[in-house]
């Protein structure tokens, strides 16, 4: 077993950690206060190849694995998790769903435009009662023969301003319950497509956040992905890839956290000394960093997995599981480190304590990810 990265891979972390601090660093706290999508920095990122890495470099994607787009992600996430999710979307949900289960025409007309940033994609499954139960989808799309016409309303959409381009799943046949759903690729400007009002959130405020309405929108049939009766199995595997992202977005919001603590915890003098040299901090520290380590070795081992065995649903929840948790621990006592300092916005912290949180909530709740493990373990 060798856990030493390649050279390629060291590149890849460098180059996103330069971007992040370079690019992603200044005004992150404002574009948070604000609630502003950072633009340019993520047109910077799809220039930059960020937005479609692993997909096919024959659609203008990255061909890279998966333990590259987790390093770019963590170093990404360290400092902005607002961009990194949008990288996340893009790549793992959009470009991936698309790349491995999109026909030819789709991906030419589609995942061109998504790998390279010149277009955004949203991935839109979450309904109001259609959250963690996602085979109680309420949106319907009736088939017409050439054509399907949707209706309905999906929540918690990420980039739903943003995007371009969106999948869609959505209940086709409710008495075939799970395998009469399909995911369909919707474009922004169609009749009937509604953006609905931006969500006022406790983290990942730069990110955009809305409801989707669809009325009476019609969808060609050669946008459905894949066989009739796909789409519960195509958003199944697309979110089992997702989670490694969300893994390393966490992990990355983790090691921010910390990176941020030990600084703070070296220049911080109380009762004649620099802080770190109270063990009250310094034990505060090495548990940040145990877990923050532990919770690595659990998201480049399903990276690994996605790269090597395609079977990564198990490692993929024990990742996501494990590291949201350490990204909410790390951050709340990276704030009890900084004290008073870490409850004001300059210092940073108690913007990735609340960024954190979204971690153990989208792309499957913790609960979610317990059920995927317990029935893996059980069932084997
Ligand atoms: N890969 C392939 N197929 C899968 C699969 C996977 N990972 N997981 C399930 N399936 C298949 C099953 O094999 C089964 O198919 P068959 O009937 O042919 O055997 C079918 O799907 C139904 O499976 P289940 O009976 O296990 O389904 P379930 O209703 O019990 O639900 C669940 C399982 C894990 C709870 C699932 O509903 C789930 O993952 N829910 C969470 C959804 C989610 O993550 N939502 C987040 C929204 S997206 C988001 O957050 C994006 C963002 O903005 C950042």
């Amino acid at each position: 077993m060798d856990f030493k990265l390649t050279e390629e891979h060291i590149m890849i972390r460098d180059a996103a950690r330069d971007f992040a601090n370079s690019e992603l660093l200044p005004g992150v706290i404002e574009r948070d206060d604000k609630q502003e999508f950072p633009t340019e920095q993520i047109k910077k990122m799809g220039e930059l190849g960020f937005l479609g890495m692993m997909a096919s470099p024959e659609y203008g994607g990255g061909g890279m694995d998966t333990v590259s787009y987790v390093l770019a992600m963590e170093e990404i996430s360290k400092i902005d998790a607002s961009a990194s999710v949008v990288m996340s979307v893009n790549n793992s949900l959009v470009c991936w769903g698309l790349d491995t289960f999109g026909n030819e025409e789709q991906k030419k007309k589609y995942l061109t435009k998504l790998t390279t940033g010149e277009s955004i994609g949203a991935f839109c499954l979450s309904e109001p009662e259609a959250g963690s139960d996602a085979t109680s989808q309420k949106t319907t799309a009736i088939d017409h023969g050439d054509h399907y016409i949707l209706n309905g309303t999906k929540n918690w959409i990420t980039n739903g301003n943003t995007a371009d381009f969106y999948l869609v799943i959505a209940q086709t046949d409710r008495e075939k319950k799970h395998k009469g759903i399909n995911a369909f690729i919707v474009e922004k400007t169609w009749a009937g497509f509604e953006i609905g009002p931006k969500e006022n959130k406790l983290g990942i405020r730069g990110s955009d956040t809305h409801s989707l309405i669809f009325n009476d929108v019609k969808v060609p049939k050669e946008n459905r992905i894949g066989e009739d009766g796909f789409g519960f199995k195509f958003a199944m595997k697309t979110l089992a890839g997702g989670r490694i992202g969300i893994a390393a977005q966490a992990l990355g919001i983790a090691g921010g956290a910390y990176e941020l603590a030990l600084k703070y915890s070296k220049e911080r003098k109380a009762f004649g000394t620099e802080i770190c040299n109270h063990q009250a901090i310094a034990f505060k520290l090495a548990d940040m960093h145990v877990s923050i380590e532990a919770a690595r070795l659990l998201v480049m081992k399903a990276a690994v997995d996605k790269d090597n065995s395609g079977n990564y649903d198990l490692s993929g929840a024990m990742a996501k599981l494990y590291a949201s948790q350490v990204a909410m621990d790390v951050s709340v006592e990276a704030v009890q480190v900084h004290g008073g300092n870490g409850f004001v916005k300059d210092y940073h912290v108690e913007r990735m304590m609340r960024d954190a949180k979204i971690t153990q909530i989208y792309e499957g709740t913790s609960e979610i990810q317990k059920i995927v493990i317990s029935r893996s373990i059980i069932n084997g």
